[in-house]
């Protein structure tokens, strides 16, 4: 029975799970980690409390769990990039966020080259993915050092490896999709042909060892935030999907063994190559969707993400909100999109705004799931999903509604951690099945849709009006 500590690095906070070989958490510590939002559509977070969040957020856990621990995970947020000196370990910028707009010139520039990149990567040309962002930092902050996702820095401290995962790589936009490779052409492509590129690890691999929180353990087990919640939610098969609230939402769904490119404007990217096999997966992002709600918060509209659901109302009154406070992604891909209310009068209030809020989000996902069925050619007959935001009922009855689709909620708070979790074991135990290494689950809940498929159907098409609005009003500046 393995015990393993894993770490889920998310662009909000760093949460540390400790778990016995049945999966029952027997430590737990999160540690926040606030960004800083700049002019500009710049977000960043300091690397030093990134890592101090691992660390200490890791030892607070295996303390609470009293026991000895057989190995170490990481999951990643998948397009936050740095540069750092891989002598020293010593950060030479800030985290460029995955949220971070300001290499949007960078991707104007290369837009000649858009359907080469799609072809090869099985990504759009945008600023949300790592390689725009490590040019950026390349021209604007540093040409020193290494230039990295934050995990290959992450795991370089505890491990002093120089590694990254084949999920996390294929966010790149220059990694080859079919084999999750770096592709020299679209290195230079974006200038980064001289770089040293940490080497691409399978996520069922043990990448090192560490002492960082007691013993000499492996760290094994490497992959992006959304794929491990992907895997804990059991969507092994092509065609299952899962939706994760965090402090963006991201609907994936598993598209099987064979690198299949969207048609519908979503993004391809490797789910994990584990076993030797690549199976892969097509998101679609809701960039702010917990940043969304901080930002309600820190404009006092309400008090905590657990008072949502007291303050919203039960009628938002023709008041549409469009997240897009970081842009737009599927299908869209507008970095320069800017979120709006629309449909407000003198009575309008705070309690329409938050609902407002709520059934924005769920709108844009909605959309998603249409894309992503659109993709594997049948709709979909349900959605998984999890993250803080699942707590929200308000927010999972209006998905429901909106996608007219049963929602069952996943019944841990830790999908991420506990996929990281799976992969871990797998590197442990070779002979373990992967399949076998991920725990059978029954939702917590399930949210039926209560609106009729008209009215879904006539908000969305309101709601779809609203971001037309403003896409066409930034397209006019
Ligand atoms: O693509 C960004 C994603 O990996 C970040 O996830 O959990 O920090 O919202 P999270």
């Amino acid at each position: 029975m393995t015990t393993v500590l894993a770490i889920d690095q998310g662009t909000s906070g760093t949460k540390a799970v400790v778990v016995d070989g049945d999966d029952t958490v027997l430590g737990l510590a999160e540690l926040p980690v606030r960004p800083a939002y700049l002019p500009g559509g710049g977000v960043e977070q300091d690397p030093r409390e990134l890592l101090d969040s691992v660390l200490d957020a890791g030892r607070r856990a295996v303390e609470q769990a009293g026991v000895p621990i057989d190995a170490v995970t990481l999951a990643n947020q998948g397009e936050t990039v740095l540069a750092w000196d891989p002598a020293t370990g010593e950060p030479l910028s800030p985290a460029i966020v995955w949220q971070d707009r300001r290499s949007e010139g960078l991707c104007a520039e290369l837009a000649g080259h858009a359907g080469r990149i799609a072809e090869v990567t099985g990504l759009v040309l945008d600023p949300y993915f790592s390689a725009p962002k490590m040019a950026w930092l390349r021209r604007n902050v540093t040409a020193e050092g290494v230039v990295t996702t934050s995990d290959s820095w992450l795991v370089h401290h505890l491990t002093g490896e120089f590694v990254t995962d084949a999920a996390t790589a294929s966010r790149s936009l220059v990694t080859r999709l079919d084999d999750a490779e770096w592709d020299a052409g679209l290195l230079d492509l974006f200038g980064l042909g001289g770089e040293r590129l940490p080497r691409i690890a399978s996520c069922d691999e043990v990448v090192g060892h560490t002492t960082a929180f007691g013993g000499n353990v492996p760290v094994a087990g490497l992959v992006v935030d959304q794929q491990a919640a992907l895997l804990a939610q059991n969507c092994l098969t092509a065609g299952q999907a899962k939706c994760t609230f965090g402090t963006g939402a991201f609907l994936l769904a598993n598209t099987g063994t064979s690198a299949a490119r969207s048609t519908a404007g979503l993004a391809a990217s490797v789910a994990w190559r584990a076993r030797g096999e690549t199976s892969y997966c097509l998101d679609g992002q809701v960039y702010t969707a917990a940043s969304a709600v901080r930002w309600i918060q820190d404009l006092g509209l309400v008090r905590d993400a657990a008072d949502l659901d007291a303050v919203a109302a039960d009628d938002a009154e023709g008041v549409m909100f469009v997240p897009a406070l970081a842009g737009l992604a599927a299908p869209w891909w507008r970095p320069d999109a800017r979120a709006a209310f629309t449909g407000m009068t003198l009575s309008t209030g705070p309690r329409h705004l938050v609902l407002a809020v709520l059934q924005g989000i769920a709108a844009q996902v909605a959309g998603l799931g249409d894309l992503v069925a659109a993709d594997l050619g049948r709709p979909l007959t349900a959605l998984c999903v999890d993250g803080g935001l699942t707590r929200s009922r308000v927010l999972m009855q209006a998905v429901a509604d909106l996608t007219q689709l049963p929602i069952g909620v996943y019944p841990s708070q830790h999908a991420t951690p506990l996929g990281a979790v799976a992969l871990a074991r797998a590197a442990l135990n070779p002979s373990l099945p992967l399949r076998e290494a991920v725990p059978a689950w029954e939702p917590a809940m399930t949210y039926e849709p209560r609106w009729s498929a008209d009215r879904a159907a006539g908000f969305r098409s309101r709601w779809e009006n609203a971001v037309a609005g403003v896409l066409a009003r930034e397209g006019n500046q």
